[in-house]
C-alpha cells in the first residue's frame, strides 16, 4: 500500500517513539531510516517503560518486522545489548522480526573514540554530540571507507576490515589527538564474534519493503532526531549527520516520493533541545525547569540517551511551519500537551527580530539565527488536568484554541494529541 513517515519536527525528543508505537499496530513493517544510536526513544506500556536506541517501535507489535535500514549506522555491541534489553521485556526479537540491511554501514568503535576526540578539540565550541560516533561513522561513509552490514558475511574479510578500520583510526587518534591506539586485533575478535550473531539477520529490505507494499501492507519509517538536527536543513553545524527529514526516507529506505502517502510531524507542545546551538525560544532559570520538570517523573526533559538535562523554551510556530514544509507534513501528531497545564498565559513564537527586521521565514544561517529574539504572541491558559481526556471536544476550550494556533500558522492539521506518555494517552482529533 504505502509508506507512512513518521518524523521529528522540532529538535529531537518529541515523542516519537510514543507514536510510532501507535501506528506500529496498523503497519506490516516499521523501518529506521537514519541515525544510530544516538536516538533514544520511550515507549510506556502500562507499567513498563522501555527506551530503544536502535530498534524500531515495531518491537512490541508481534506482526511486525522491524528494520534497520540502509541510511542508518548500526553500532553491533549496542544492538546487542538492545536486543537482550527488549527480550527480556518480552520483544522476541528474532532474525524473522528484526533485519538489518546489508548496505547499512557498521559504527565501529574508531568512530566513538573519534567522536569524543573531535569534541574534546573543539571546547567551547562542541556540538555537544551523544558522543556515540555518529559523525565519524557517516564520514567514512561519505569517504567511501566504511564497512557495510553485509561484509559480515565472510568473517576473513570482515576481520580485515574491521582491522583496516580501527589501524586507520589509530593513525588520527595518536598523530592528531596524542590519544592511545585501539587494539585491532582485540576489537576484530569481539567483531567477528557479533557478526556471527547478527548475520541471520542480514536482509535486503529495500526489497522487503517493496514486496511488503505491493501486498497491499502499510510500512511505518521511524525518524530519528529532529528536522533542525538535519545535516542539510537543520541549525548546521549544531546538527546530526544524518538526513533526518522525508527525504531522508526515500534515500535511507530506497522508497520513491509516490510511495509516501503519509508523512506525520510529531511537535511537543513546547520545545526542547539537547547539546548545543542556536534555540530561539529558550527558557531559564525557574522557567525553563517549568517545561524541563525536576527529573521525579520519567517523561521529564532529560535526555534518553544521555541522561543530560534538555533544554526548554516555549512552542516555536516559526520553526514548526519551516519544518512542515521542507518535509511536505500532511498532519500533525501534537504531544506533551499536558506539561502546559497550569502556565497562564502561553507565549508562543510568531516571528523572530533580527537586526531590527522582523523575520517570518526560519533562517538556517547560522549568523542570523544566532541574532533572532522570538516576538511572542499569548495565548490563554488552563488549569484543568487534561491527562485523562481522550476526545478533542473534552479539551479545556484554551487547549483546542492552542492546537488551533498551531493549525492556522503551520497549515498542517492536527491528526493527534498526546496528554501523557502512556499508549492509551493519544486521542484522534
Ligand atoms: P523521541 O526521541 O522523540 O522518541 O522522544 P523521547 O522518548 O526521547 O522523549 C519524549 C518523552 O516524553 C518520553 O519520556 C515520553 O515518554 C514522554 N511523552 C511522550 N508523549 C507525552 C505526553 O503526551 N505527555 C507526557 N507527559 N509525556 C510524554
Ligand atoms: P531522538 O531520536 C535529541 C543531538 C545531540 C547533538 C547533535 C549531534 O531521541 O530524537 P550526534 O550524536 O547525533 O552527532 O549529536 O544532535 N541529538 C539528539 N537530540 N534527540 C535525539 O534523538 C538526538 N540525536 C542526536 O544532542 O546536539
Ligand atoms: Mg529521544
Amino acid at each position: 500500500m504505502s509508506v507512512t513517515a513518521l518524523i521529528g519536527a522540532q529538535w529531537g525528543d518529541e515523542g516519537k517513539g510514543h507514536i510510532a508505537d501507535q501506528l506500529a499496530a496498523q503497519s506490516a513493517i516499521v523501518a529506521r531510516y537514519n541515525g544510530g544510536d544516538n536516538a533514544g526513544h520511550t515507549i510506556t506500556i502500562g507499567r513498563t517503560l522501555v527506551r530503544t536506541h536502535l530498534i524500531p517501535a515495531g518491537a512490541f507489535h508481534q506482526h511486525v518486522i522491524n528494520v534497520l535500514g540502509p541510511g542508518m549506522v548500526i553500532n553491533l555491541k549496542s544492538l546487542a545489548r538492545e536486543v537482550d534489553d527488549l527480550n527480556s521485556h518480552g520483544a522476541n526479537l528474532t532474525p524473522d522480526r528484526l533485519k538489518l540491511d546489508s548496505a547499512a554501514h557498521l559504527l565501529l568503535p574508531g568512530h566513538i573514540a573519534l567522536d569524543g576526540a573531535d569534541e574534546a578539540q573543539l571546547g567551547a565550541d562542541a556540538i555537544g554530540t551523544t558522543r556515540r560516533g555518529i559523525g565519524p561513522a557517516y564520514t567514512d561513509k561519505m569517504a567511501r571507507i566504511g564497512v557495510r552490514a553485509g561484509a559480515m558475511t565472510d568473517s576473513h574479510l570482515f576481520s580485515d576490515l574491521v582491522r583496516g578500520h580501527v589501524e586507520r583510526v589509530n593513525v588520527r587518534l595518536t598523530r592528531d589527538y596524542g590519544r592511545s591506539p585501539l587494539d585491532p586485533e582485540a576489537i576484530a575478535t569481539e567483531y567477528v564474534e557479533l557478526a556471527r550473531r547478527f548475520t541471520p539477520h542480514l536482509e535486503d529490505t529495500t526489497s522487503l519493503i517493496h514486496a511488503t507494499l505491493e501486498r497491499g501492507e502499510q510500512v511505518l519509517a521511524e525518524g530519528a532526531q529532529g528536522t533542525l538536527l538535519d545535516i542539510d536543513h537543520g541549525t548546521y553545524p549544531y546538527v546530526t549527520s544524518s538526513s533526518t527529514i522525508t527525504g531522508g526516507v526515500l534515500t535511507g529506505l530506497g522508497v520513491g516520493p509516490k510511495h509516501v502517502k503519509r508523512v506525520v510531524g510529531v511537535a511537543k507542545a513546547f520545545c526542547s533541545r539537547v547539546g548545543a546551538g542556536p534555540f530561539p525560544t529558550e527558557l531559564h532559570g525557574d522557567e525553563a525547569l517549568r517545561l524541563r520538570g525536576t527529573g521525579a517523573n520519567p517523561w521529564d526533559e532529560y535526555g534518553s540517551t544521555t541522561g543530560r538535562p534538555r533544554r526548554t523554551g516555549w512552542l516555536d510556530l516559526v520553526a514548526l511551519k519551516y519544518a512542515a514544509r521542507i518535509n511536505g507534513l500532511t498532519e500533525l501528531v501534537v504531544t506533551k500537551l499536558d506539561v502546559l497545564t497550569g502556565i497562564n498565559p502561553i507565549p508562543v513564537c510568531i516571528a523572530y527580530s533580527c537586526c531590527e527586521a522582523p523575520l517570518t521565514n526560519f533562517p538556517t544561517n547560522l549568523t542570523t539565527l544566532t541574532c533572532c529574539e522570538p516576538i511572542y504572541s499569548e495565548l490563554p491558559g488552563w488549569e484543568q488536568d487534561i491527562s485523562g481526556v481522550r476526545r478533542i471536544e473534552d479539551l479545556p476550550l484554551a487547549a483546542r484554541v492552542y492546537l488551533l494556533q498551531i493549525e492556522t500558522f503551520t497549515g498542517v492539521k492536527v491528526s493527534h494529541v498526546s496528554v501523557g506518555p502512556d499508549r492509551s494517552q493519544i486521542f484522534e482529533v
